[in-house]
């Protein structure tokens, strides 16, 4: 088999917090081939964009640290790269988007000049060549009067536009993967849709791989071929996607379905997972899902359950079976 694109190997990150260290992303180890679409799912504050933030190289240096582990890349260790190695992978190799596409973008440039930049900056493309090439970026993101938005700001557009000129800044330099962290979570529930379908197609299209992060357990099922669940900052469950949204083991899995809406379906009240997620400063030494789970009993507290499978993988005491599943 051929190499893959992006692997972690037991990536962990901490953030200086007030109250000690929080463990943002613990012992993560997953991987990513080319051309392949994984998403990242859990709860608010598990780690999801921290994992992708590390692999981008852009946690905040003043408080991040990373405690352990390697995030390769074609083969290439990320975390011993220098910055300015580092800056042409971004850009080049991998691009991300995110929820806030105007937050990305700088107000005081033209959408034109924006787009221009990375042409200019990693392709060596000529001032003209790249004005040519970005007209034809905006047209591949279904965008019509591509001169006129060329000439226009960022506040001149809507959240959907600005979304789509993102994606034709990530696709610029067709990078081997894009990273979209809630690419739809800003955008009215109509072009929420026609923006994964953007994203779905340019990434077969361009033979790229997609990680995508969202809470929307459909966006993972419509949009992903293999998914990644994190709880507090470990992976709990990973493998193909149909195996593990129609056999989940986690019981941190099959409480996210559970308490996912199901169009059509009318229930008197939604089930949610009961307690909240641990502090990130004070994990106890046990499975960080004991406090919460239907069928913690006293072995949950032996240790942290080691995430363990062939294909598809889960961190559990419950679920010791599931390595003989695939
Ligand atoms: N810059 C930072 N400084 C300090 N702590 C941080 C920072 N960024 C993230 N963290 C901590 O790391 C944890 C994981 O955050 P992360 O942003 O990865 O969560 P997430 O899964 O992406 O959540 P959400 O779904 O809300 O985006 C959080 O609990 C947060 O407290
Ligand atoms: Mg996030």
């Amino acid at each position: 088999m051929s190499q893959p694109l992006v692997t972690f190997e037991q990536l962990s990150v901490s953030f200086s917090a007030e109250r000690g260290r929080a463990r943002a992303v613990q012992e993560v180890s997953f991987t990513l081939n080319a051309g392949q679409t994984i998403g990242l799912v859990g709860e608010s504050g598990c780690g999801k964009s921290v994992t992708a933030m590390s692999l981008m190289g852009l946690l905040p240096p003043q408080t991040a640290s990373i405690d352990g582990g390697a995030i390769r890349f074609q083969g290439q260790d990320l975390l011993t790269l220098s910055s300015s190695n580092m800056a042409d992978l971004r850009g080049n190799q991998m691009a991300m988007i995110f929820q806030e596409p105007m937050s990305a973008l700088n107000p005081v440039l033209t959408i034109g000049e924006q787009l221009c930049e990375p042409l200019i900056r990693h392709r060596h493309q000529s001032p003209k060549a790249a004005w040519q090439q970005a007209i034809t970026l905006i047209n591949r993101v279904g965008l019509a009067r591509a001169e006129s938005l060329m000439a226009s700001y960022p506040h001149q557009l809507s959240g959907g536009m600005l979304q789509r000129i993102m994606i034709a800044m990530a696709l610029s330099c067709q990078p081997k993967l894009l990273i979209a962290d809630e690419p739809t979570t800003a955008l009215d529930v109509t072009v929420q849709a026609q923006i994964l379908t953007l994203l779905r197609d340019q990434a077969r299209a361009n033979q790229m791989a997609l990680m995508l992060i969202t809470h929307d357990l459909g966006v993972i099922a419509q949009m992903t071929e293999q998914v990644v669940v994190m709880y507090a900052g470990r992976v709990v469950e990973q493998g193909p996607t149909a195996e593990i949204l129609h056999n989940p083991q986690h019981p941190y899995t099959k409480g996210l379905i559970a308490s996912r809406p199901v169009p059509g379906e009318r229930r008197r009240r939604l089930y949610s997972i009961p307690g909240q997620v641990p502090d990130l400063t004070a994990l106890p030494a046990y499975c960080a899902f004991f406090d919460r789970c239907e069928r913690a009993s006293e072995s949950c507290q032996t240790g942290i359950p080691p995430l363990v499978g062939r294909m598809r993988y889960v961190a559990c005491y419950h679920c010791e079976k599931v390595g003989s599943l695939s």
